[in-house]
């Protein structure tokens, strides 16, 4: 993006034009459409790959630009008082520090807010894997009627008449403000966030490991099950990859452990993808989450029943649930048994997650709100 930036400048100088650049997007006074195209490659770090950006929404500036104000703006709520920002912060990787964020009204969500960063590599969101686009995606918190509450055609109607979004609209699509441009414009801000500057990326895939301390160097091979191996060839390591292993700290294959039950209750009072597929090995499973930021994402867990991440390791440790129905054949990979891991072993996984907290990303002002 800085790069592009001193293309603005470069061409601003070069043909004497009043662009200035605000919020990220330009501002070109003769109101033409002239879509700024933004290069992949400028956002998405090459140790991720590139994602499957969708072909018929090409990110650019103004896009993103218009995106980013509306995920802040509360005038998507019925009564103003709502905007994403409100449960999705970005301090907190955008989720935020409660159990049951609170929408309209103080009514509360049914489940913990998810964090919101690398979502371009993923397939499915929401903790059930409802859904399976961005842009159909904003549409369920805007109508929720415990989140923002809102009606599409009074929605329409408030765009329509706000100066501002006529200007941004036409910038980004050449169009009068809509509810299609506008999903179009908010899916583009959620795939261009991107959390890749954590010492845990520093490190990975592992050729990096000074910096890393001994401590979180330990976690990492907790992490990824390389130690103890018993007679039979078995790790008594924790295991933690098969679920939120790879740079991106998740699982992004449905099947092999992105969508699984972690044996957090016997019986699951959520019912998670079961309750969309309304199959019985679906009961009780959820995505499981990207690892990175995990530190200031609390409270955990798709009912944030945990408040710290001491707590989550004493899950994994000694607290599954084995005769959950639908828990993943890795979780009971040790044959029912629990890990019991030691004192330290739990300090040095603990150091290690905290390693995946990025401060650039959490600070990053082309995310932040342009209000
Ligand atoms: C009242 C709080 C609240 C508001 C307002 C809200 N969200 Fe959320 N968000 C949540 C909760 C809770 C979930 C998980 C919902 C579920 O799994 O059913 C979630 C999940 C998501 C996810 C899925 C992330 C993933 O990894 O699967 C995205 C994306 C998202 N929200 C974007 C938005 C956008 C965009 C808006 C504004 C249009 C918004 N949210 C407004 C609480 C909120
Ligand atoms: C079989 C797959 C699987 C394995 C193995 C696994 N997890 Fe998870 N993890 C999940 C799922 C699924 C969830 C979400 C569960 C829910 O909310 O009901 C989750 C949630 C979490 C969360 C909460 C994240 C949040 O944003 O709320 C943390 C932290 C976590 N796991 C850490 C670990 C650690 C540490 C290990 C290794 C000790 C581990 N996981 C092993 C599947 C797994």
């Amino acid at each position: 993006m800085q790069k592009s930036g001193f293309v603005y400048l470069f061409f601003g100088l070069a043909f004497f034009s009043s662009c200035t650049k605000e919020n990220g997007a330009v501002r070109d006074d003769s109101g033409v459409y002239k879509p700024t195209f933004v290069i992949a490659s400028d956002i998405f770090p090459a140790e991720f790959g590139m994602p499957n950006l969708p072909k018929d929404n090409r990110l650019t500036e103004e896009g993103i630009a218009l995106g980013r104000r509306l995920f802040y703006d509360p005038i998507l709520s019925i009564d103003s008082s709502i905007s994403c920002g409100s449960c999705h912060k970005q301090e907190y990787a955008f989720a935020e520090p409660v159990d049951f964020g609170f929408g309209f009204r103080g009514l509360r969500a049914h489940r913990n807010s998810m964090p919101l960063y690398n979502l371009a590599y993923h397939q499915r969101f929401f903790w059930d894997a409802r859904v399976k686009t961005l842009r159909e995606l904003v549409f369920e918190p805007i109508q929720a009627h415990n989140e923002m509450a809102m009606t599409l055609p009074t929605l329409r109607e408030r765009l329509k008449r706000n100066k501002g979004y006529v200007e941004y609209f036409k910038k980004a699509f050449n169009t009068e403000p809509n509810l299609h441009d506008m999903s179009l414009a908010m899916e583009q801000f959620l795939l261009s966030i991107v959390s890749k500057d954590s010492r845990f990326n520093q490190f990975f895939p592992g050729d990096n490991i000074k910096v890393l301390s001994a401590s979180e160097l330990r976690g990492a091979f907790i992490f990824n099950g390389l130690i103890d191996f018993d007679a039979n060839g078995f790790s008594k390591g924790a295991d933690c990859f098969h679920c939120h292993g790879g740079e991106l700290a998740i699982q992004l294959n449905a099947g092999m452990g992105g969508i699984a039950s972690n044996g957090l209750d016997a019986v699951s009072k959520d019912k998670g993808v079961g309750g969309i597929t309304n199959s019985s090995q679906d009961m009780g499973t959820f995505k499981a989450p990207s690892l990175l930021n995990v530190a200031v994402t609390a409270p955990y867990m798709h009912d944030g029943r945990f408040k710290t991440l001491e707590e989550v390791i004493d899950h994994y440790s000694e607290g599954v649930q084995f005769d959950n129905p639908s828990i993943h054949p890795q979780m009971a990979a040790h044959g029912g048994i629990q890990l019991n891991l030691t004192t330290k072993q739990k300090q040095d996984l603990l150091a290690y997650l905290r390693s995946m907290t990025d401060s650039t990303f959490l600070k990053n002002p082309a995310y932040s709100n342009p209000f």
